[in-house]
């Protein structure tokens, strides 16, 4: 039986302010158990869950196949570091490359660890293999892009919020326009650049989905200039787009695929690069790596989480119910004046609001779906985010478009 904290939601939340940095706004709801597509909080209220932890939780809350994964190992060995083998990373590595289609991996933690791993795998790459000169290597960035907090994302961040006031920032970063070819075009004219990296749909910049092709055209024109395609799938992967990973809907195998999140099913921080051996082997023994990365815990929880998404089949769920959602709420956006649009790709949808950014309209609108049992936050001010856990059912689903139209139609 889990053990359940005594605490209203009133005193957690008093808590963690008078404590914590504020360096996060939450809604306000305290919750303390989750199943499934369902979390509840401290006074027993039961919700659907509709960002699924920013996509890390597609398996769905306390898999039991996941959990189950995870105690076993925790009752045996939980860390060796990467001074010594362990007898569970190598059956990992061996079961990822393959259900990916790589050489190898590079095991890491957090999902901003991931894209740190690639961009020093690319860099590394450029003045081993490509032949750049030394320290000017470039990597491209999109604008818009999210993929961490640290010195390195917040330095090829165009969101002040992300790094104001963290300068100075690294340099050998280039931003182009996201979706936008011919800028991307003529900033690999430049022979310095090494890699560009993106996110196949820019999820915390709002579900931006670019234009179908962009994918392959982008690849096929850093392949024309030897330069690396990067995939930053830590949100988009592992089916939450109705593929393994997003950037399968174009056939595009990206150089470094960037993995995190849901690669764990939201149980543990589990990240990896994925890369053919022209790239990956140009990272000798003592040049990178973490005290956690590829821990025997990690590794059987990712083999866990992985398998659970092929069996039950997430990729193909996500891909039919989130045909009809968008179909579902394109409809309503029609006879209501506040929902602008819809978009999106398999289960990660947003809703944009007819209103400003800097309106509070959406989170308004956030709090009402929280009185009514569903939990979503905006990306920005004027988008909301719906990205359920991929086990959702279509009667669930339907259940919960419900409550959105209903919800909406109350403003
Ligand atoms: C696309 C993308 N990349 C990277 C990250 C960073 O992952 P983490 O917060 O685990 O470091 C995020 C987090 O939201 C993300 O959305």
């Amino acid at each position: 039986m889990a053990v359940l904290n005594k605490l209203t939601s009133q005193e957690a939340i008093e808590l963690e302010n008078k404590h914590g940095a504020h360096n996060y706004h939450p809604l306000p709801v305290v919750l303390n158990k989750g199943e499934g597509v369902h979390v509840w909080d401290v006074e027993g209220k039961k919700y659907y869950d509709f960002l699924s932890a920013y996509s890390a939780v597609n398996q769905g809350h306390c898999h039991p196949k996941i959990i189950d994964a995870m105690i076993a190992q925790a009752k045996v060995l939980t860390l060796t570091s990467r001074a010594f083998h362990n007898d569970v990373l190598g059956e990992y590595e061996k079961y990822v490359t393959n259900l990916f289609g790589y050489d190898k991996i590079l095991p890491m933690n957090t999902g901003v660890e991931g894209g740190e791993t690639a961009l020093k795998l690319c860099r590394k790459w450029a003045y081993k293999v490509k032949g750049v000169p030394e320290n000017k290597a470039k990597i491209l960035f999109a604008e818009n892009n999210f993929w961490g907090r640290t010195l390195a994302a917040v330095s090829s961040s165009t969101d002040p919020s992300a790094y104001n006031d963290y300068g100075p920032y690294l340099p050998g970063f280039e931003i182009v326009k996201y979706n936008d070819l011919g800028a991307l075009e003529k900033a690999l004219e430049d022979p310095n650049v090494a890699g560009f990296m993106v996110e196949p749909i820019q999820g915390e910049a709002g579900v931006v989905v670019p234009d179908e092709g962009y994918l392959k055209k982008a690849y096929e024109l850093c392949k024309s200039k030897n330069v690396l395609f990067i995939a930053d799938e830590v949100q988009t992967g592992i089916s939450r787009t109705g593929k393994l990973f997003c950037c399968q809907h174009e056939d595009v195998k990206p150089d470094i695929l960037i993995l995190g999140k849901a690669l764990s099913g939201g149980v543990f921080p589990v990240s990896a690069a994925l890369a053919d051996d022209e790239v990956m082997m140009t990272i000798q023994p003592g040049e990178h790596g973490s005290t956690f990365g590829g821990n025997p815990i990690a590794c059987k929880v990712a083999m866990a989480a992985l398998k659970v998404a092929v069996d039950e089949n997430l990729s193909e769920n996500a891909e039919k119910l989130g045909i009809i959602f968008r179909e579902e709420l394109t409809a309503f956006a029609g006879e209501n004046d506040l929902v602008k649009s819809v978009r999106g790709k398999g289960l990660l949808n947003a809703v944009l609001i007819n209103d400003t950014e800097d309106s509070s309209t959406a989170l308004d609108i956030c709090m009402k779906l929280r009185d009514n049992g569903l939990l979503a936050k905006p990306t920005h001010g004027n988008i909301i985010r719906f990205a359920p856990p991929l086990v959702i059912t279509e009667a669930q689903l339907m259940e919960c478009i419900s409550i959105i139209k209903n919800t909406i139609s109350e403003f």
